[in-house]
């Protein structure tokens, strides 16, 4: 019988994969040696692979030219950053190695554009659109950005005062765009989202505050779907609505040249991960073209504002398992050397999954277990539910140290999870390893942060004051 890890990984899916191969230490990621970093550096660890930000926006690049190409769009494609997936400044340089463009969600996002552009990463061309709800702090902050002449910062309009705010802060004309309240999913709580305006709204709220308005230039329509770029009737129902205000608009407004399809764009997280991001955007493309050619209008430039796919693949996350509690005769629990709940919150917030796979000990039998983390919290585990199948892994034994992987963790758990600030139960932040490639194709290591240290969180809670 085979009960060998690596028979287990084998038999349930196609491996090795592009990403993921077995070298002679253990588990290759992008080729990085993982058990060779946990031996320089110790674990818990979290690192980023810086090029594979460039490579997903290439791809996204490429997709959307081939679909533009095919369908003989007339319009052009934009490539966006959502910040907010990650501020870092290593993510943000590497991003911006690739011709692109900014999304920003509050005030202090604005300060990151203001220190791109001293460090010549962006210009006055680049578009900064600014989503988000926005009060004074934000909205003095897009003033200023405008008013040093940044003509290509478009303010997304989320409520109905943001014209007149903006308007008072602002000197010269300005653009802007609006954003379409999605009707939301029919398994959701409400029905249609806070963000924005609602689609039966949008006409009226452009005939009351635009149309007459001699220093507001309307570009943009804008709009994101929750739940992702999914290929589902829900999607293309939404899209289909969305398109329908966007003609209706164009017949109305001849400054509006610009769709913005938000961000949604899923990424992988198992090792059986289908997806044909081709095909979602050459349907987009294709139902864009077709509604404008029943209206007579011309197509819309098209933007997108990718957050996940973006930054999502660059990042990881490895474990030690400790320690194996054995609970009853079904239930192991491998202990982590860390917290779900602080490191990747959202497998704890939102049942999120990843893909979850041994560092080392290949070639050791497998078992069944439960991964619990450290805080006493009972909600700091990762198990089926997010993993949707059961978690097996090589078995526990204390003399051979088990490390654990977190794959594709790049987006948002840094934000959510507060990088730097105070943790539950005081389980600090692992230290993060950034990765590149040099000029000739070799791997570099560089430590950013170090693990938090005690004096650290009890400076934070007062206690050094
Ligand atoms: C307005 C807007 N654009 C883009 C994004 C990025 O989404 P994703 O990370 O799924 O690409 C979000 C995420 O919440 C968003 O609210």
């Amino acid at each position: 019988m085979n009960t060998k890890y690596i028979d287990l990984i084998d038999q349930t899916y196609y491996f090795p994969q592009k990403e993921f191969k077995l070298g002679e230490n253990g588990l290759e990621f992008h080729g990085i040696d993982l058990m060779e970093m946990v031996e320089k550096y110790g674990a818990p660890l979290k690192f980023t692979y810086l090029p594979k930000i460039s490579e997903n926006i290439k791809l996204a690049k490429k997709w959307f030219a081939n679909a533009i190409n095919k369908n003989d769009y007339k319009g052009n494609y934009n490539y966006c950053y959502c910040t907010k997936s990650s501020h870092f400044k290593h993510v943000l340089n590497e991003a911006l190695k690739n011709d692109i463009h900014i999304e920003t969600s509050s005030a202090f996002d604005i300060d990151i554009v203001q220190n791109l552009k001293a460090q010549g990463k962006i210009t006055d061309e680049t578009y900064v659109i600014c989503n988000g709800f926005k009060r004074d702090q934000y909205i003095e902050k897009i003033a200023k950005l405008i008013n040093e002449g940044h003509e290509n910062c478009i303010p997304i309009i989320d409520n109905y005062e943001e014209i007149e705010l903006l308007s008072d802060s602002i000197e010269e004309d300005f653009k802007v765009g609006i954003r379409i309240a999605s009707e939301e999913e029919p398994k959701f709580e409400f029905y249609t989202s806070r963000l924005g305006i609602g689609y039966k709204n949008i006409i009226p709220f452009y005939e009351e505050q635009i149309k007459n308005n001699e220093r507001v230039e309307l570009k943009m329509l804008h709009f994101f779907i929750n739940t992702g770029i999914r290929d589902t009737a829900y999607y293309w129902n939404e899209l289909v609505k969305c398109l329908k205000v966007y003609v209706r608009l164009k017949k109305i407004c001849p400054t509006l040249d610009s769709l913005n399809i938000g961000g949604g764009f899923p990424i992988k997280n198992s090792l059986a991960f289908e997806y044909d991001y081709q095909y979602m955007i050459d349907e987009i493309i294709n139902q864009i073209n077709i509604t404008c050619a029943e209206w007579e209008v011309p197509v819309p430039h098209i933007f997108t504002e990718f957050g996940s796919f973006t930054v999502g693949e660059s990042g990881g996350a490895i474990y030690e398992v400790l320690y194996q509690k054995q609970q009853n005769d079904r239930e192991k629990w491998n202990m982590i050397n860390s917290s779900f709940i602080t490191t990747l919150p959202d497998t704890w917030a939102i049942s999120k999954r990843f893909i979850m796979l041994a560092v080392n000990r290949w070639h050791d039998e497998y078992e069944r277990v439960l991964l619990g983390g450290m805080t006493c919290d009972s909600d700091d585990y990762y198990n089926s539910e997010q993993h949707m199948a059961a978690i097996y892994l090589p078995k526990f034994r204390k003399e051979k140290p088990l490390y654990i992987g977190f794959f594709n963790t790049g987006a948002y758990q840094e934000s959510i999870g507060g990088f730097g600030g105070l943790q539950h139960c005081l389980i600090p932040s692992p230290k993060h390893i950034l990765i590149d490639r040099d000029k000739n194709n070799k791997l570099t290591y560089q430590l950013f942060s170090e693990q938090q240290t005690s004096e650290q969180l009890l400076n934070i809670l007062g206690y050094e004051h």
